[in-house]
Order: C-alpha cells, then structure tokens, then sequence
C-alpha cells in the first residue's frame, strides 16, 4: 500500500512541499503519496490525529502550527526541543515522534549549496522570534566566532542570546541600531519583515568584504536582499535551498535515505523564475 504523508497548516494550498516530496519519492524510488492538509486554527490535533489513525506516516508541519505540533508530540527530538518548534512528525506504532529540521536545512545550504564556510565566521541573525530560535544552535554547532542576534524589539534577542549563550564563543543580543559600526561575514534574515515587504532599519557598512545575505523568505527579492545588493554583498540569496533541504532531512527521517537535492532545487527555481 502506498505511504501516505502532507503538510498541515492554515494556510496551506500554496506550500511547495508536495512538489518537493513527490520529485524526492521518484529519484529514490519510494512509493509514497504526498499532500497538504489544511486544519482549522483550532482544530490541529484533531486533524493530525485523524490523520494518523486512518494510516498516515508523517505530516510537515508549517505556520501557525509548529508550537502546537510540540505539544502533541510524544516523543521530540533534542533539535525540536532546542526549537521550542516541530516541522517534522512521524507515526509510528501509536506514537507521534517530532523532530525540526529547519536549522539543518538552512546550515546544509549554506555550507553544501553556497559553499559558505560558518565556522569561525561572525555571524548575524536578524529575528528574535520563532523562525531565528530553530536555526541558534545548528549554526551554534558550526563552531562561528561569534554569533550576535538583532531585534526590533531589543529584550527578547537578549533574552534568546542569554538562552544559548556557549562557552567557546559569544552570542550576544542587541537592537538594530547597535550594529553601527559592526560588520558581519554571514547575515542572515530570520524576522518575518519580508513576508510584509518591510525593510529592515539596518546601519550602513554591516557587510564585511566578500558577505553573504540570507533571507529565509523565498520566491522573491525581498527588501532585505535589495538592501544587502545595494550595500555591497558579495553573495545574497532567498531562502528556497532551506525549504528543499529541510524536507531533504525529513525525507530521510521518514524514509531512510537522503534525497539529492540539487536537482530539484533547479526545478524548483526554474519554476519561480517562470512565474
Ligand atoms: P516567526 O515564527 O516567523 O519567527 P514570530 O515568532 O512572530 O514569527 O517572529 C517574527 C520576528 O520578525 C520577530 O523577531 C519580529 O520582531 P519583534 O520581536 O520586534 O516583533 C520580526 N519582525 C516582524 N516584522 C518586522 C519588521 N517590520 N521590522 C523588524 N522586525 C520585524
């Protein structure tokens, strides 16, 4: 019988995942059937136990439901718990084991697909919500020199350094205008400002010789991006390498065997661009 996995989320109709999952399911021979599954905002458990029950194996899990996937977890992985979020769940014999494979997805396309090295590297993470806490400790555990976290809002990225705070380097927090006079070799946007189109009051000079800019944000050039072009950036890229490398991880969790992403990652760029 053919393996049954989606996305649940509200909105989700317009998630890639189905594609990426089915293009994974073909190169490596899987027979699996991927869709969305849309829940009402309050009716997530019920729909992913449904789910399950009816012989589901796995659901992705995206906004606004990666807090809640945490608690009906019955076992979650030390990543997710680091998280504080789940985008991975997989049954298995009456339980629901959660797993957040966003951190690993953004840290493989940065370090395989950019060719971007982290380790011992000043890293700048943009965001105090629950986007920039997922990604802390995979980036944590590329051994950066240091790693500031920026916010709008100053208390909660001080609060998120102070969390994660590591022996071998710093993490400090900060607003944006403590960055003047700061410059960074990878800067990466985990506030959800793009999703707004809003740009971000970001000081001039915050991108050492040869930067990368990061959005997590994909399917366009945010403000973010045309902000970091224009301050002289040498790479600036969108966030759809994460999207397909997350679901790499998950495909492996699931199914034991690591897709290879990069063709799927060009199909999926010819698409946008085609739109
Ligand atoms: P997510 O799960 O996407 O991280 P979130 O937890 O609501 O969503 O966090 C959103 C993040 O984007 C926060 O860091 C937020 O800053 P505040 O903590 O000050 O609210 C940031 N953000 C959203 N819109 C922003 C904007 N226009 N300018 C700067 N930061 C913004």
């Amino acid at each position: 019988m053919t393996d049954r996995y989606a996305v649940i989320g509200n909105p989700v109709a317009h998630s890639r995942s189905p594609t990426i999952h089915q293009l994974f399911a073909a190169q490596c021979g899987q027979d699996l059937d991927y869709s969305t599954l849309l829940a009402p905002l309050d009716g997530f458990a019920a729909t992913v136990q449904r789910f399950a029950a009816s012989g589901g194996r796995g659901l992705n899990v995206t906004l606004p439901f990666k807090q809640e996937a945490f608690r009906l977890a019955t076992d979650v992985s030390a990543r997710a718990h680091a998280a504080g979020a789940v985008n991975t769940l997989k049954f298995d014999d009456g339980q629901i084991l959660a797993d957040n494979t966003d951190g690993a997805g953004l840290v493989r396309d940065l370090t395989a697909n950019l060719g971007c090295t982290i380790a011992g590297k000043r890293i700048l993470l943009l965001g105090a919500g629950g986007a920039a806490r997922g990604v802390i400790n995979p980036l944590c555990g590329e051994g950066p020199a240091h790693l500031q976290i920026a916010n709008r809002t100053v208390d909660k990225a001080r609060h998120l350094a102070a969390e994660f705070s590591a022996a071998e380097f710093t993490i400090a927090g900060c607003g944006f205008a403590d960055l003047a006079g700061s410059s960074f070799d990878l800067i990466i946007n985990a506030t959800s400002a793009s999703m707004s189109d809003a740009s971000l009051d970001l000081p001039a000079k915050l991108f050492a010789p040869g930067a990368v800019a990061y959005d997590m944000v994909y399917g366009r050039a945010s403000p973010f991006m045309r902000q970091a072009q224009a301050a002289g950036a040498t790479v600036v890229v969108d966030g759809l390498g994460m999207l397909v490398e997350q679901a790499a991880e998950s495909f492996l969790l699931w199914r034991g065997v690591r897709p290879d992403t990069a063709p799927v990652l060009h199909r999926l760029r010819q698409e946008l661009a085609a739109r």
